[in-house]
């Protein structure tokens, strides 16, 4: 058995259970100082406070007196996609907004172009190398979707390389099949076709190779109505699909309310979420996944996350990493933005990505926490306490990560 034991922790700040918290309970974290964590075969066997155990069969991690947390979740990311659009910056400082650039052919059409040319192996490597980044900043855990192939040989070519790397790479990989990303460009004068693709053709074989756990719609104005979006959702429940939607990202078309109706496991962006969607989601039990860096991306506002959290809506952020809207994988600067943007506390921005996060993708009883029977997934931070890594921006402050017991 290996065992491996972190000691000298002067704070280890963590949320509890296997569930999403929400209300106060997102405010309510654990904190033990002076701490010490014992991993044995990759899995949390204990932890306790002062004088670390003798076992002298484990190797030693001194955190020499820094802060621990759980890996971070990054429960929303477009990790497959081929080129980038540092091109759009130009436009964009021009007064040309996201769907301006969308309508002309930019935006996620032509990241698609992009996509549909790359093969596998290529889109794997552009991936491994953000994966790489991501690790480094501390996050052990990530989400990640298809969407940029709007084909069915691309979509599931885009599901086989998050498959071939959630095995290959340090970081677990947990996919969502987004076929219903953007209409392309070939079935713009007949959308109704490309929906009966979608969840005639392409999700069927998603759901025969078992290689996606969620289904996610891109619900708004010139991309899917409302009605769409439920369509798609529901036939994505039949293939054991569950559901999840980028909702209110630019205007409120509904897609809140219908994240609530259909019991949707999380609403993503929400930036500009009305009253009648929050209490949807309250309803439905739908985790709200914030992304704050598109906002700041975008210029657009910040969406209302103490809105949320007083209506006893669970609030989970993450980056949303994507060549367009948010060209960000680094999950501290969402902890920055949580803060600051959101104006939550330190305690419920950490809750916001760990344990909400897991939650958001289905791994709450694995990951997002610091206890026994979890995975060994730790950020030791070059931080003295947990105040100090949600005020300090720029800097990449995790200092050592350890994934499943061992440090990477
Ligand atoms: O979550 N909104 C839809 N999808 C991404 C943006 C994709 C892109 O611009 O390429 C998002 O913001
Ligand atoms: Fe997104």
């Amino acid at each position: 058995m290996k065992k491996v034991l972190v000691k000298n922790i002067g704070m280890l700040a963590t949320p509890v259970g296997k569930t999403a918290h929400r209300g106060e309970e997102q405010g309510k974290i654990k904190i033990t100082k002076d701490a010490w964590v014992l991993m044995e075969d990759g899995v949390i066997a204990a932890l306790g406070e002062g004088a670390a155990p003798e076992a002298a069969d484990a190797e030693r991690i001194d955190a020499g007196g820094c802060l621990v947390t759980p890996g971070l979740v990054d429960a929303h990311t477009h990790l497959i996609f081929g080129g980038w659009r540092q091109n759009e910056l130009g436009l964009k400082l021009h007064g040309a907004s996201y769907l301006d650039i969308q309508n002309a052919g930019g935006g996620i059409q032509s990241t698609t172009n992009a996509t549909r040319g790359a093969t596998e192996e290529e889109l794997a490597a552009k991936a491994e190398k953000a994966l790489n980044e991501m690790l480094r900043f501390g996050t052990t855990t990530c989400e990640a979707k298809s969407g940029y192939g709007l084909a069915t040989e691309h979509e599931l070519k885009a599901l086989r390389v998050i498959r071939d790397l959630d095995e290959r790479h340090p970081v677990d990989l947990v996919a969502t099949f987004m076929g219903a990303h953007l209409v392309p460009a070939e079935y713009k004068q007949n959308r109704e076709e490309y929906v009966r693709l979608v969840c005639e053709e392409m999700m069927p074989r998603v759901r025969e190779q078992g290689i996606a756990k969620f289904c996610d719609v891109f619900c708004e104005a010139d991309t899917f109505t409302v009605e769409e979006s439920r369509r798609i959702l529901e036939a994505g429940l039949k293939y054991g699909l569950r559901p999840k939607i980028h909702a209110d990202e630019i205007e409120a078309i509904g897609g809140s309310q219908l994240a609530g109706e259909l019991g949707a496991i999380s609403a993503e962006h929400l930036i500009v979420c009305p009253k009648e969607g929050i209490e949807s989601m309250a309803k439905g039990g739908t985790i709200a996944c914030l992304l704050p860096a598109t906002s700041f991306n975008l210029g657009a506002v910040f969406a209302p996350a103490r809105d949320m959290v007083n209506a006893g809506v669970p609030v989970a952020m993450a980056t949303d990493f994507n060549p367009g809207s948010c060209p960000c994988l680094n999950m501290q600067f969402v902890i920055n933005l949580g803060c600051l943007k959101y104006k939550l506390t330190p305690e419920e921005v950490l809750t916001a990505v760990t344990l909400n996060a897991a939650a958001a993708i289905d791994r709450a009883d694995r990951v997002g926490s610091v206890e026994p029977g979890k995975l060994g997934d730790l950020v030791i931070w070059d931080a003295p306490d947990l105040d100090y890594i949600c005020y300090r921006v720029g800097s990449n402050l995790a200092k050592t990560v350890i994934k499943k017991g061992a440090v990477v």
